[in-house]
């Protein structure tokens, strides 16, 4: 683990799916997220763990191609690129956010079929959706409505997942779920970066994760390692007092 700015570590030789290299991102003339390195390997789930403001959904929204760069790059599969999101979604990148992106009005099935998601793969990583496909994606609980959005973005084979607080309000049960699918997706090969709230839940089933505080990385290890000492992350980076928002 090592507390000092991030770097990519390149030296296995594998091609990051995604990879941010000195990255400043802000809004108008705020910056946010300042001179950051950040990458995500084939078959890793890596958490972003921070505090409300911490500049999580930043980084998320620039690896997808939602908000531009200032300074830095950002590579999918070893390219740069500066395509916006639907050209990086044609290159294998999905975005998942606390949004759940259904149509609220349309059947859980029309959910599936408008965007040509394909139905059975779906259902083969949620069964459960099964009875519900004829049911309003409005009418759905919230853990189904993410059982949806993540089934469609999973059964799509990403390379390359971002996920920005799919728990967001779900029952801890639901989100274990969620989470041993996303973890299943990335142990065929998907690249994940996670943010989620649930920092425990998030560290169990993460490889490695970045700590953000105030648009920087300040820590950055393996998950197992860091699980070892979340108390003393928590106490350190993500209950600083200054945000910390645990209804969030
Ligand atoms: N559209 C925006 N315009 C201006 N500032 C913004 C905008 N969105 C976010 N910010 C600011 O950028 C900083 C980082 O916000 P961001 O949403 O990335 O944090 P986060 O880590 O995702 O927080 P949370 O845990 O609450 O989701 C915050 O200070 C926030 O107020
Ligand atoms: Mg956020």
């Amino acid at each position: 683990m090592s507390e000092t700015t991030a770097h990519t570590n390149s030296s296995d030789g594998v091609t990051p799916v995604i990879e941010a290299i000195g990255i400043d991102v802000g809004y108008g003339s705020v910056s946010v997220i300042k001179g950051m390195h950040l990458s995500v390997k084939p078959g890793e789930v890596v958490a972003l763990l921070g505090v409300n403001g911490a500049g999580k959904s930043t980084t998320v929204k620039a690896l997808a191609g939602e908000l531009r760069l200032t300074a830095g790059e950002i590579r999918l599969k070893g390219e740069v690129t500066t395509d916006p999101l639907h050209k990086r979604a044609r290159r294998g990148l999905r975005l998942i956010t606390e949004e759940r992106s259904v149509f609220m009005g349309l059947s859980a099935a029309d959910n599936l079929r408008l965007g040509g998601h394909n139905k059975d793969a779906v259902l083969e990583i949620f069964p459960e959706l099964e009875r519900l496909l004829r049911r309003k994606a409005g009418l759905l609980s919230g853990g189904e409505q993410q059982m949806l959005t993540l089934g469609r973005a999973l059964a799509s084979k990403p390379d390359i997942l971002l996920i920005d607080e799919l728990s967001l309000g779900l029952a801890p049960l639901v989100l274990e779920r969620l989470l041993t699918k996303v973890r299943e997706a990335a142990d065929s090969g998907t690249g994940v970066l996670l943010v989620e709230q649930h920092i425990r839940y998030a560290l169990e089933m993460s490889d490695r994760a970045y700590v953000l505080s105030r648009g920087q990385i300040v820590l950055q290890g393996d998950a197992a390692d860091m699980l070892l000492r979340v108390d003393e992350i928590e106490r350190s980076y993500l209950e600083s007092g200054e945000l910390a928002d645990t209804t969030h």
